[in-house]
């Protein structure tokens, strides 16, 4: 792979004492071609504008997905990614569905740990922060009939991150828009995905609710995911998550959360989670927490859902005894190499050069 290393490091602009996610992006950035059915020209270069054709299909047809990561500090300084092997396997299902090729593993995990390695210095060093990182995948070529391009783009970026929201949210449940269907890509990150969501999302928001807890696009009755999370419900010592399917993406901190529940000791349940049982627990007062999770969100809990224009508000109690907050903290001392790694989650980063 060919590196060319920035002659001019921004670091100096970048303020790790407010760290705003996506605000200022990191030195350089990976990129490698998919063009006569081959990978080719992989290069580490200084980040910055790329040219493509007005025709390529990504501007037309959508052809485009990516992933969501991160890179985290311990207290001596090594790097360490979080499940990269699920992001590149994830990557490829949602390229799978789009009609893109397949990016080699190599290419995937070389470009990523070497460009990672060369921007360490962007990774901040705070409990919680971390380098937020983009892999996309676009297509680059076409001649405007609706088919698939021949050439692609695989590229990474990357963002130092804090807190990703920064309060607990409002949610409304959708009763009309719909984030995906069955058959669809709902559990791809297509980039559409997103783009169909700004608008149900903006109209929520003009409401005074953070996000949207989406529901099934046929009945409405069903629980999906919010926003870019997905989500769980907390009674006694059960919590549930809605079992994804086509609709849901199957989220790396929701699998992680999981599996640390389950160590803990807690009963947990992948289900279909109805709306007239939400809102019955809620009624009840057997709904004790609601909470989201994904990569750049962590985790985070709600304190009202909103129904049929009734806001139902979730138990106020202390941060300290949240079961969110306690699983957060027990990923987030996993992430920052603090806790033992009984998962085999953690990869330390080497030192390339
Ligand atoms: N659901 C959606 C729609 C998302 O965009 C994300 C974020 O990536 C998630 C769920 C959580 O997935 P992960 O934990 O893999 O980041
Ligand atoms: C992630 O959590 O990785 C996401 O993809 C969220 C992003 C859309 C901001």
């Amino acid at each position: 792979m060919k590196i060319e290393k920035t002659l001019q490091s921004r670091i100096k602009e970048m303020d790790f004492n407010d760290i705003a996610f996506g605000n200022q992006y990191s030195d350089h950035m990976f990129c490698s071609e998919f063009k006569n059915e081959k990978w080719k020209n992989s290069i580490i270069k200084p980040f910055g504008d790329i040219m493509f054709s007005p025709t390529s299909l990504v501007f037309h047809y959508g052809q485009a997905v990516f992933e969501g990561m991160k890179a985290y500090k311990d207290k001596n300084e090594e790097v360490f990614l979080f499940r990269p092997e699920e992001n590149f396997r994830r990557l490829n299902k949602s390229a799978v569905r789009l009609e893109m090729p397949i990016i080699p593993e190599n290419i995937f995990m070389n470009g990523l740990k070497q460009l990672i390695d060369i921007d360490r210095n962007w990774i901040p060093k705070n409990y919680g922060q971390s380098l937020y990182i983009r892999p996309f995948f676009i297509a680059t070529n076409g001649v405007l009939s609706a088919k698939p391009s021949k050439d692609y783009m695989f590229i990474i970026i990357s963002t130092p991150a804090d807190v990703y929201y920064k309060h607990p949210l409002k949610i409304k449940i959708e009763e009309k828009y719909s984030r995906s269907s069955p058959g669809g890509v709902g559990f791809t990150k297509a980039a559409g995905n997103y783009a169909s969501s700004f608008y149900p999302t903006r109209l929520a928001n003009e409401k005074g609710f953070d996000q949207i807890l989406w529901t099934d696009s046929s009945t409405h009755t069903i629980i999906e995911e919010s926003g870019t999370m997905n989500v769980f419900f907390y009674l006694k010592n059960k919590l549930i998550t809605p079992k994804t399917n086509d609709n849901i993406l199957n989220g790396i901190t929701c699998k992680s959360i999981l599996s640390l529940a389950k160590k803990e000791g807690l009963f947990v349940e992948e289900r279909d989670i109805r709306v007239s049982e939400v809102i019955e627990w809620l009624k009840t007062g057997e709904l004790k927490e609601v909470f989201g999770c994904g990569t750049a969100a962590v985790v985070n809990y709600f304190t009202t859902i909103s129904y049929k224009e009734n806001d139902f508000f979730l138990p106020d109690f202390s941060e300290k005894k949240r079961i969110s907050l306690y699983l957060k903290k027990r990923l987030l001392d996993i992430q920052h190499n603090i806790s033992e790694d009984p998962f085999g989650w953690r990869v330390q980063l080497k030192r390339y050069l």
